[in-house]
Formats: structure tokens, C-alpha cells, sequence
């Protein structure tokens, strides 16, 4: 279960660093926006998950839609996009836990989108059920996020370690979902695919604590309830594993990233 306060806390941390290590969240939310053709259905959008406000800038200046609300849970990530998006004057910010979104004059949007952001989310399937409720007859729900393998190698290297130093096997992050599933709960919350692809990014690092450091400024911190305990024994030997056996030839450390677009009609 993740822990949305921990969530916000490791975002509003990050962000003064966070634009500087964004190189594959803006290839990202470039490729998302790639995939929706500019159909003059955007009218009253819907982002979840601004963070830097990156992609929301991208749409007011790509789209300019009549209306954008920019919603994030972090207040921090919600100011830095107040500052990017400056010279727009059609987006409301709300700080809040989009997985938990009603809007009391029960509006809605011609397009819900999100980069990056549902692998934060505890119950998908409510949410992508919500969001189909919110989205007008007609209307489109544009997003992608990380799931099942991102991180394969830290994962499979803390098992390692735990198994090693006789230690319960936990897992040092949240639980991602495969494809078949997220396609399975977006098939159960009504919507119907108009496109959708998976890719794998392979991020190259100097080393195990660069690593570390780089995935903590993207707020990539475990936000898991049970965080458990991690004795320096095993955090050891999870840096000694990992370097030894996920290093390519230039013995530089490598981290896959799984992502999944979608682009879905109401
Ligand atoms: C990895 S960043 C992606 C930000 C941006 N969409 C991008 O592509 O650069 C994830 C963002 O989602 C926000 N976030 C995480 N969980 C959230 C939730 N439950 N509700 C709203 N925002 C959330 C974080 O604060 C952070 O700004």
C-alpha cells in the first residue's frame, strides 16, 4: 500500500531537482502527446500529475484549450507549474490526491491525460473507472505510465541480498502492474483503445550511488507503507550485486524503465 503522505513528501522535495534529471519524463510526455491527433475535442482538460508543469505547458501552447485543470498532490510540484505556466491564464491548480478527485459542480473534460504519474496510485481500476465517469461521451483519456520490470534490476538484486543475509524477501518499492492488467482494468472501466505500445528505456549511470541519488531527486523514494527495515548488511550487498551483474561494457550501472501508452475513447 503506498503511503500518499510519504508520496507527497519525496515530490515536494525533489522538485528544485527534478527538471535537471527529467531527460526520459519529457521523451515521455513527448511521445504521449504524439499520439493524440489534434481533433478539436480538447476543449476541457483534465491533467493528472503535473509535476513540473512540463507537459501542461506543452498543451496549452499546442492544444489551447479553453480550459485546463492541473492537478498533483504535491503543493511544491503545483508551484512550479503556477511558474512555468505563467503567461497561461486558463489553468486551474488543484492540490490534491488524483486517485480521489470529485469536483462538487460535477463538470467535466473532453480529455483526461496524465504522464508518469498512475504507477503512484494505489487502486488504478477505481480510478480509470472515475476518470470514465468524468470524461464527456466522445471524450478521450490520453496517458502512460511505469509498470511491471521498471527497476527489474534493483529489484532483483535486493532479492539477492536478502536471500544472501537470510533475510524475508521484500521489495524495495511499490508493486507495478503488466500491461495485460492496466489493458484489462482500462477494458473494465468502459474504455475503448484507440492506441496503445510499450517500450523499454535502458538508463545508463556512473555507478550504484548515482543510481540511488539520481532516482531519489525524481521522487522515486519507497513510498510503500511497510517500508521495512534494510540492514547495512544488505544494502551492502545490494551495491555489490547490482554493480557486478547489471553493469554493461563501459561498466557504467543500467536501470530499465517499462512504460505504457494508451490513448482510449470514452
Ligand atoms: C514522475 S512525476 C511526473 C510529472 C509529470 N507528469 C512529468 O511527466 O514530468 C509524478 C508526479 O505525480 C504526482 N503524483 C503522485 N501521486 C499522485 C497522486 N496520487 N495524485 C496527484 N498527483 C500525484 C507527483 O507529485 C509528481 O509530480
Amino acid at each position: 500500500m503506498i503511503n500518499k503522505a510519504f508520496v507527497q513528501k519525496h515530490f515536494d522535495r525533489s522538485v528544485s531537482q527534478y527538471d535537471k534529471g527529467a531527460g526520459l519524463h519529457r521523451f515521455i510526455a513527448d511521445k504521449l502527446l504524439a499520439m493524440a491527433s489534434l481533433n478539436g475535442h480538447k476543449k476541457n482538460i483534465l491533467e493528472i500529475g503535473c509535476g513540473t508543469g512540463y507537459l501542461t505547458s506543452m498543451i496549452c501552447s499546442g492544444w489551447n484549450p479553453e480550459n485546463l485543470t492541473a492537478v498533483d498532490i504535491s503543493n511544491n510540484m503545483i508551484e512550479s507549474t503556477k511558474e512555468r505556466c505563467l503567461f497561461h491564464d486558463n489553468i486551474e491548480f488543484i492540490r490534491k490526491d488524483g486517485e480521489r478527485l470529485s469536483f462538487e459542480d460535477g463538470r467535466k473534460f473532453d480529455l483526461v491525460v496524465s504522464s508518469s504519474t498512475f504507477q503512484w496510485f494505489n487502486d488504478i481500476y477505481s480510478s480509470f473507472k472515475h476518470y470514465h465517469s468524468m470524461i464527456e461521451d466522445g471524450g478521450e483519456f490520453l496517458f502512460s505510465m511505469f509498470v511491471e520490470d521498471t527497476f527489474c534490476e534493483l529489484f532483483q538484486a535486493f532479492e539477492k541480498a536478502c536471500v544472501i543475509n537470510k533475510r524475508p524477501a521484500m521489495k524495495p518499492g511499490q508493486k507495478l502492474f503488466g500491461v495485460g492488467k492496466v489493458r484489462e482494468f482500462l477494458r473494465a472501466a468502459g474504455f475503448k483503445e484507440k492506441d496503445s505500445f510499450f517500450e523499454k528505456h535502458v538508463v545508463t549511470f556512473s555507478s550504484f550511488d548515482d543510481l540511488r541519488e539520481k532516482i531519489k531527486k525524481m521522487g522515486f523514494s519507497n513510498s510503500n507503507e511497510d517500508i521495512g527495515y534494510i540492514s547495512k548488511r544488505v544494502a551492502f550487498d545490494l551495491k555489490k550485486i547490482y554493480a557486478a551483474e547489471f553493469c554493461n561494457d563501459k561498466k557504467e550501472i543500467q536501470a530499465t524503465y517499462s512504460v505504457f501508452y494508451y490513448i482510449g475513447k470514452k
